[in-house]
């Protein structure tokens, strides 16, 4: 398939790479800061100049100006993987943009491990639930540029644990100056040094710990998962979580 990579930072780079390991061409990049002189295909906008129906685009850039891009998509029909985060503000207005075109998949999370691992997390979380006595926690690393805390993972990760039952109800991703409620299920952060992503969760009771752990190498295992999800959305179409994408790629539903 014809890929087209919108942001060409750290993570279009990846895409690249994962897109031709899989067989695909990339027609072009989309980043207003690149030149034409550095990248021959690059572009400044998506429009009928840089993408065509039949071309996936890979969108994994900033969130300002997100609603023009997919909007763009829509226009030119084309499928469209949306890994870029921070905007949930603007959810009403990214979707039903999206709804117009030849579908869209999106979420924070496009690993096939981590997502692999949030699902171990919540059958973990469901052991521990009907056993009791097991208080989980989440912490998490990631390099000193991530400008989120806690992670979008973390919190994936989160939402599964207090869905599989037992005492948490809500998540508190702060640093604590009193005693944590026993509803509160704590999301703990560090910036440090380059990590690419580390992911532990802890089922702590007074016998033992249960400790798992994901920690991601490379950027590779989004990329990967990214230009899976484009092969899968430009055939199913529609508006469609990752979770969605990872049900289908876990169990084939
Ligand atoms: N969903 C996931 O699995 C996942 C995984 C990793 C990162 N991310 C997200 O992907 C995004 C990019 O991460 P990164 O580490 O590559 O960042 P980066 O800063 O290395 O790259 C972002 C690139 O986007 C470009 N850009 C900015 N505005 C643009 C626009 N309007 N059109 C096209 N390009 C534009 C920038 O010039 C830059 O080159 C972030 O939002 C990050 O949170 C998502």
């Amino acid at each position: 398939m014809n890929v087209a990579v919108v942001g060409y930072g750290r993570m279009g780079r990846e895409i690249e790479l994962a897109a031709g390991e899989r067989g695909h061409t990339v027609t072009a990049r989309v980043d207003p800061t690149a030149t034409a002189a550095d990248y021959p295909t690059v572009h400044a906008a998506i429009d009928a100049g840089s993408i065509d129906r039949d071309t996936v685009v890979i969108d994994f850039a900033l969130a300002a100006g997100l609603v023009d891009r997919v909007e763009a998509c829509a226009a030119v029909g084309s499928s469209l993987v949306l890994g870029t985060t921070g905007w949930e503000a603007e959810r009403d207005a990214v979707l039903a943009a999206g709804a117009a075109g030849g579908g869209l998949v999106w979420g924070s999370n496009f690993s096939v491990g981590a997502n692999m691992f949030a699902r171990i997390a919540a059958y973990a979380a469901g052991l521990a639930a009907g056993a009791g006595g097991y208080d989980p926690a989440v912490v998490e690393l990631h390099h000193r540029g991530k400008q989120d805390s806690p992670s979008g993972t973390a919190l994936m990760i989160a939402e599964e644990i207090l869905a599989a039952g037992g005492e948490k109800n809500r998540v508190q991703p702060e640093t604590l100056h009193r005693r944590i409620e026993p509803e509160e299920l704590h999301v703990a952060s560090a910036r440090v040094g380059s990590v690419p992503g580390t992911h532990t969760v802890y089922f702590d009771s007074i016998a033992d710990t249960v400790e798992l752990t994901h920690r991601a190498r490379s950027r590779h295992g989004f990329a990967v998962g990214a230009v899976q999800a484009g092969e899968w959305i430009r055939s199913t179409g529609g508006v469609r979580t990752v979770k969605e994408f990872f049900d289908y790629l876990f169990t084939g539903g």
